[in-house]
């Protein structure tokens, strides 16, 4: 599907499907609402020094460069799952040009080793900060009580209803260690129940700017 890159509303930029009309990030601000959702309500909840990570859409590698920079400052260790069925170019990743919105310029070799590094491998990017990226369908993950954290970043119920279901969520609720999280983006009570049917206690919380709500759901 033909992708292109369009600039939101806190200047940085995203990708988007044309034939979707669909983006990888909020319209109203790419960088601003990855950091609400995934940092804010979710990395930050997080005082244990070592966190698995596991995000469900690697993208333009947005949320792996924001954690990396968050985990500096928290002083994590993160080892950081990224499955992704369909990578973005090296071009795309320049055009983007997120170390440079985001002020720091002193990560765009890392930030380039990330989207470099090989699939199926685990690369350490610092001594602190270890990126497996995982090419396949969200479907085909089978971990278990493995991470303590889901950045749960598939595209809209909208266009890909299959991906809000409870059968990937009973997945993400397997992959979860006890009291492991889940943040995403999405707010809609289908997707709020369907998470409960399949055991998360889950929480609305203010969504970033132009979204009411946002849902973080924890494995109990
Ligand atoms: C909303 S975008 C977010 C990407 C990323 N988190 C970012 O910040 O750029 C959703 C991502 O899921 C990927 N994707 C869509 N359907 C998929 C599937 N069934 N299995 C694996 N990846 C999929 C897309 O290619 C896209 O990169």
């Amino acid at each position: 599907m033909k992708r292109k890159i369009i600039t939101t509303g806190d200047g940085s930029k995203t990708i988007q499907i044309e034939d979707w009309d669909e983006q990888y990030h909020s319209k109203h601000g790419a960088i601003q609402e990855a950091y609400h959702v995934f940092i804010e309500h979710g990395l930050r909840l997080f005082n244990n020094t070592n966190i698995k990570l596991l995000e469900i859409g690697f993208g333009t590698g947005l949320n792996a460069l924001i954690t990396l920079l968050e985990s500096k400052k928290q002083q994590l260790d993160i080892t950081y799952v990224g499955v992704e069925a369909y990578p973005v170019s090296m071009e795309e990743i320049a055009e983007l040009d997120y170390c440079t919105q985001l002020n720091a310029l002193d990560h765009q070799e890392k930030f380039e080793e990330m989207h470099r590094s090989p699939w199926e491998k685990s690369t350490l990017i610092t001594q602190d900060f270890s990126l497996h990226k995982q090419q396949k369908d969200f479907k085909e993950i089978t971990d278990s009580d493995t991470y303590n954290l889901i950045y749960y970043d598939a595209f809209g119920a909208r266009v890909q209803p299959e991906l809000w279901t409870e059968e990937i969520f009973e997945k993400m609720y397997r992959a979860l260690k006890t009291n492991g999280v889940l943040v995403t983006y999405a707010a809609k009570g289908s997707v709020r129940r369907a998470m409960q049917h399949v055991g998360f206690t889950v929480e609305r919380l203010p969504g970033p700017p132009g979204k009411r709500e946002m849902l973080r759901a924890t494995k109990d």
